[in-house]
């Protein structure tokens, strides 16, 4: 009996196969994919999928196919038509040359869950539209501060103020291991808050130390690649992963809603001024008809949420620190001879700091965040072959941030290769965080943020291994929520 099912099982799943294959067939002719483009073949259901297995990162796996079908290839991933581009000339023709025609994002379910149910309710997974324009628009002028404006200085106090609260942590922890990732965390996520709600909120309140925690737990899940992204029908299997981040995404929107937005509308519905990102979205939205209490809600989310994207790179820093002595011996050299032994460093002291900020720029090399796949939103091409409107483009700046053609001795852990008569210089194909339309809008805040948290620590105490493996990893700028954790000696010094 068990062999007749096993039997007629293998029977229904053999026709299911050709049925896909068929179907396939028929979808790629019907479609007309990038006609004459080179790449693997694909497989019914899978697609190429398979061939992203067997390597380090889904990257590797790129670089490893564009070695055998050049720098631009197609594969089908599940049901979607992909597109990969490996060189700078290519990528830049997707970014800036035809950014107007791959303006996209990719329709993956988890990228739905996380924002209500519609991605287009977030900056970075939305498709390209008039809103996110406007959207870019209110944020630009908060999250790229003039240097010198009153923007800026007002960054600079809201870095100064909050790492004073950490070393203050850290100093009441004493010398043994800490695990300092959530401390990083909270202090960037109260960075953001001071600068953006101008509120700050105690280390130990539950409430919030519960919502940074589940910013970083979607942090590193939105960088982690899940067949389901590609096989949606897998979704029943995912089930409990969905219901986690929606109820993750769901405790993020009641703290921001009740103890962010409701204070900020009580006050301006007393007629108090606007003086910051929030009072900011809330006036727009009275103005602009386009713009929605819920988009206003979930901008406010992205933008806070971008903490812990600056946390976790802050501990990448601190890891190749420990890693590499000599690049903490060097950063500690620096801030030694702009401040001697007295006053904590400030934001306006980063431009002559070079070594310290091309030590962040080199973490962020070697680490190297992949770029949000983009979509074509009308028929175009690159590289003179045709690509469908619909296509997923994806953007290989793995390959960029460490190929031999870019880079000398790629491998090595070198920030003065972005240091030229003390001033920093970065190669144009360096660009972590891309470039064209939907560049990042945060990358001035991650710079300065994260220069204000390893200057003050390494002016403080010295940084050693505690417990857990110290690696940098390939292709992510993300490290688990519980990772290592880490030693701190105070120095001999200063800035108290
Ligand atoms: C380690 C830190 C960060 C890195 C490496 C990074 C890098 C990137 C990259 C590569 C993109 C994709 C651009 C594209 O698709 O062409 C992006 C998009 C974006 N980033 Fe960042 N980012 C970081 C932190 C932040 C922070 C802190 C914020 C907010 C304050 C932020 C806001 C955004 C937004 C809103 C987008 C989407 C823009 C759009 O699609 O129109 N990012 N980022």
């Amino acid at each position: 009996m068990l062999t007749l099912v096993s039997l007629c099982l293998l029977l229904a799943a053999g026709l299911l196969l050709v049925a896909a294959a068929m179907a396939n067939h028929l979808a790629r002719k019907r479609k007309g994919v990038a006609k004459g483009l080179p790449g693997p073949g694909a497989w019914p259901v899978l697609g190429s999928l398979h061939l992203l297995g067997g390597h380090e990162t889904p990257f590797h796996a790129f670089t490893a196919l564009a070695k055998r079908y050049g720098q631009i290839y197609q594969m089908r991933l599940g049901a979607s038509r992909c597109v990969v581009v490996n060189s700078f000339a290519l990528i830049k023709e997707v970014l800036i040359t035809k950014g107007a025609h791959f303006g996209g994002r990719p329709d993956f379910i988890r990228f739905h869950q996380l924002f209500g149910g519609d991605r287009d309710n977030s900056l970075a997974l939305c498709d390209w539209s008039d809103l996110q324009k406007t959207r870019r628009r209110i944020a630009r002028f908060y999250c790229s501060p003039r240097f010198a404006s009153p923007q800026f200085s007002q960054l600079s106090a809201v870095a100064g103020s909050e790492t004073a609260r950490l070393l203050q942590r850290i100093r009441a922890h004493g010398p043994g291991a800490l695990h300092v990732k959530p401390l990083i965390q909270a202090t960037c996520a109260n960075m953001f808050a001071n600068y953006m709600c101008s509120m700050s909120f105690d280390y130990d309140d539950a409430g919030f130390q519960q919502v940074v925690q589940n910013f970083d737990e979607i942090f590193w899940d939105i960088n982690q690649g899940y067949a389901v992204d590609f096989l949606p029908w897998l979704l029943p299997v995912y089930q409990g992963h969905m219901k986690q981040l929606q109820q993750w995404a769901h405790n993020i929107r009641q703290f921001i809603l009740t103890r962010v937005v409701a204070a900020h509308r009580e006050r301006m519905q007393q007629g108090g001024p606007a003086s910051d990102f929030t009072d900011a979205l809330l006036q727009h939205l009275e103005s602009d008809p386009e713009l929605t209490w819920q988009h206003a809600i979930f901008e406010l989310e992205d933008f806070l949420g971008g903490h812990s994207a600056v946390g976790n790179l802050i501990m990448l820093t601190l890891a190749a620190v420990v890693k590499y002595p000599e690049v903490g011996a060097k950063i500690q050299a620096e801030i030694k001879k702009v401040a001697g032994d007295g006053r904590p460093i400030n934001l306006f002291d980063r431009s002559v700091m070079p070594y310290t900020e091309a030590t962040i720029l080199e973490t962020l090399r070697v680490t190297s965040s992949p770029i949000v796949p983009h979509v074509a939103t009308e028929d175009s091409s690159i590289s003179g072959y045709e690509i469908p409107k619909g296509t997923v483009v994806f953007l290989n700046n793995y390959e960029l941030n460490t190929g031999e053609e870019y880079w000398k001795e790629p491998e090595t852990f070198k920030p003065e290769r972005f240091v030229v008569e003390d001033q920093v210089v970065k190669p144009s194909h360096f660009i972590p965080f891309s470039t064209g339309k939907r560049t990042c809008i945060g990358s001035k805040l991650v710079q300065s943020f994260t220069f204000a948290v390893v200057t003050s620590i390494l002016q403080n105490f010295d940084i050693s291994a505690g417990q857990g493996k110290i690696e940098l990893p390939k292709a992510c700028v993300a490290l688990p929520p519980k990772t290592f954790s880490l030693v701190f000696t105070a120095r001999q010094t200063i800035a108290q």
